[in-house]
């Protein structure tokens, strides 16, 4: 099952290009404002460079008051405008399963996937905005989301497989479904970052990629067990990648420096009191008796979070410091089982540069990749 994207040892993608904010919850004014240009630029410099993936957040409205997420643009649409500006780059779109319908999931990869000559992947999210999904006229099922989305996950793989069927299942009862063309990919890349007890069964059963939250070595390397022990009960063995937040300098005191400005003095504490307060929707159902210790350490983390730098988004492991300290966290991450990592900058056009110049370089001389 793994092989996505290659075989460089440590894969790298770019995630949340298509946000206004990119993937920090900071004001200050050079933030990523998600201009189409910058977009494109930072699509084909990455393209270029080899970067194996481009991963959007599908958003409906911004945090809150906050300016963080309140401009997005839709992320099937985008894939198939990226691919067509691309080379060789991974597109991934996100389906949030109750407001796609799988036939309409099905058609849109398999147009993406004739656009990008079989570079599309599909992240299939189960929300957690109730004011998003109202938008919708969806509700949003904390506790029977994960199971939603596993039929919603069926239906998709048995349209791509060709046959023409009926579906009468728990959440959906559709007739004569059929899709026509079917994707140049046998199996398009299925990428899941749930991270509750649910999220990460359906992770196991439905996922090629699954993304994990990295707070220590430590914790990663106990989720990373987890997740595959779960995974081998289906007979899988995912890729596991995580998120993180770069900010790279020639020295670690301009790298800190930088990073307390933007994610401390410029923090969007607004952005973050509305994230915690819609999380909380799907957090809460995580309390209920025999929670898993993930769950309850999500939890607890959820809540400290913020207290310093509210400004690095929750979930996003903050990796700050020379050329030379990044690389020596890729390979700590890469020891761990890892296959890579998705990069967030403050600003992707001003960062990505002296990343691909400076980090790429002794990745390669690390062995975590070859040279393009
Ligand atoms: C890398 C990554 C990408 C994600 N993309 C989206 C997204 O595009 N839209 C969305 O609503 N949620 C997104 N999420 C949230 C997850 O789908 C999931 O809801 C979250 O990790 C919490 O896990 P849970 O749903 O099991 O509670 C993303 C999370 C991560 C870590």
């Amino acid at each position: 099952m793994a092989g996505y994207f290659g075989d460089n040892k440590f894969k790298l993608g770019l995630f949340g290009l298509n946000c206004s904010g990119g993937c920090t919850l900071s004001a200050a004014p050079e933030a990523w404002q998600a201009n189409w240009p910058d977009i494109v630029k930072v699509a084909q410099m990455g393209d270029e460079a080899g970067i194996e993936f481009m991963l959007p957040i599908a958003r409906w409205r911004g945090l809150g008051k906050s300016w963080v997420w309140e401009k997005s643009f839709e992320t099937f649409t985008q894939a198939a405008a990226l691919g067509a500006l691309t080379k060789r780059i991974g597109v991934f779109v996100t389906a949030h399963v109750p407001l796609v319908a799988p036939v309409v999931a099905a058609k849109a990869i398999a147009t993406i996937d004739h656009v990008t000559n079989g570079r599309a992947g599909l992240n299939i999210v189960c929300g957690w905005n109730t004011d998003e999904f109202k938008m919708h006229g969806a509700s949003l099922d904390g506790e029977r989301r994960y199971d939603q989305g596993l039929e919603w996950y069926k239906i998709f793989m048995k349209l791509l497989s060709g046959e023409a069927f009926d579906w009468n299942g728990e959440f959906y009862h559709l007739e004569n479904l059929v899709t026509n063309p079917l994707p140049i990919q046998k199996r398009p890349p299925v990428m899941s970052a749930g991270s509750s007890s649910s999220g990460q069964e359906f992770a196991a059963e439905a996922a090629d990629i699954m993304f994990t939250t990295m707070h220590s070595y430590e914790q990663t390397g106990d989720t990373i067990n987890r997740l595959k022990a779960l995974a081998a009960q289906h007979n899988r063995s995912p890729d596991i990648y995580v998120q993180s937040l770069y900010v790279c300098r020639p020295t670690r005191k301009e790298a800190e420096d930088y990073y307390y400005y933007f994610a401390e003095e410029h923090a969007d504490p607004e952005a973050l009191a509305y994230f915690k307060r819609q999380k909380s929707a799907t957090l809460a159902q995580r309390t209920r008796e025999g929670s898993s210790a993930a769950d309850v350490a999500t939890i607890t983390r959820m809540r400290a979070e913020g207290e310093r730098y509210a400004g690095n988004f929750p979930g996003m492991n903050p990796i700050i410091g020379t050329p030379d300290d990044v690389v020596e966290e890729m390979k700590k991450m890469s020891a761990l089982g890892l296959a890579g990592g998705a990069l967030v900058f403050l600003n992707y056009l001003n960062e990505l540069p002296y990343f691909v110049q400076e980090v790429l370089p002794r990745m390669e001389r690390a062995g975590l990749r070859r040279k393009v």
